[in-house]
């Protein structure tokens, strides 16, 4: 953690805003349940993001669309009471927000009133412009996501890297400014060219968290379970994994089987 951070008992909007102005990277991770984000908060993180990655990483759903607005709240509520330090960000999942602004200010007041957490992320650009608007008159912070987007994973057919042809990179670029002048606090790019970060990241006031879009960005995400090594084959280019835990998790796992077959444990200190 950074001396400049270090010192903050909470993270806020304002403190993010003022990293960015300050120069200074902001760290955000996924986290789903207590004890992972106990860790998480614990070491520094700047802000967990309950992502509607659940969806793949926790059920072993393939996309991200299965995941409900009461799973996610549920998830939420778990990292919430885990946390002392991070602002917890809540993804707003697949049909909570799409269909109308209504529905979509609905969906993030439950989040903030049954989750306690700090902020909604939701995909999309002029396109959800009008629900945006709502939530923030309510006065809930929100953070914005363009680039490859999830939840439109069926429109695009593919994972690749987005905004590779100018007129996408434009409607990205547009997007981005939109999303800043209506009051979003913040902005997750993902997998867009490094080049093209560096420009949005330039061009808008408020901090961009890149994911597979280079180091120009204001700070950095990634899914917890992938730079821990838990998720075996998701090997993207854009990730770097800290740790092996699939391999290690297993080997320990083996270890405990064999003593208890071998009737090692529990041993003599091990029982009452
Ligand atoms: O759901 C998620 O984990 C995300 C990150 C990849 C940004 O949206």
């Amino acid at each position: 953690m950074s001396a400049s951070t270090s010192e903050i008992k909470r993270i806020t909007t304002h403190v993010i805003q003022a990293m960015k102005n300050r120069g200074e990277k902001i760290a955000m991770l996924t986290a789903y349940d207590f004890s992972m984000a106990r860790i998480l908060d614990e070491a520094g993180i700047d802000i967990l993001l309950v992502g509607d990655s659940a969806s793949n990483v926790m059920a072993g759903h393939e996309t991200t669309l299965p995941i409900t607005l009461d799973q996610m709240i549920y998830h939420a509520q778990s990292v919430v009471r885990a946390v002392h330090r991070a602002m917890v960000v809540v993804d707003m999942p697949f049909g909570s927000y799409q269909s109308n602004s209504e529905i979509a200010l609905k969906s993030a007041i439950r989040i903030m009133k049954e989750s306690g957490a700090h902020a909604v992320k939701l995909e999309g650009g002029a396109e959800v412009e009008e629900s945006i608007q709502r939530i923030l008159m309510a006065g809930i912070p929100v953070m914005g996501h363009l680039g490859l987007t999830p939840q439109s994973i069926y429109k695009f057919g593919t994972y690749t890297v987005r905004a590779k042809q100018e007129a996408e990179a434009q409607k990205l670029h547009a997007d981005a400014k939109l999303l800043d002048s209506l009051g979003c606090f913040a902005l997750v790019l993902e997998k867009i060219p490094a080049r093209l970060a560096k420009e949005v990241s330039k061009s808008i006031e408020i901090p961009t968290i890149g994911i597979g879009a280079g180091p120009d960005a204001d700070g950095q995400v990634l899914v917890t379970h992938d730079m821990l090594g838990i998720t075996k084959d998701f090997k993207p280019r854009f990730l770097r994994r800290y740790l092996e835990l699939f391999d290690a998790i297993g080997e320990a796992t083996q270890r405990y089987i064999s003593d208890v077959k071998g009737r090692d444990f529990p041993n003599e200190h091990e029982q009452y």
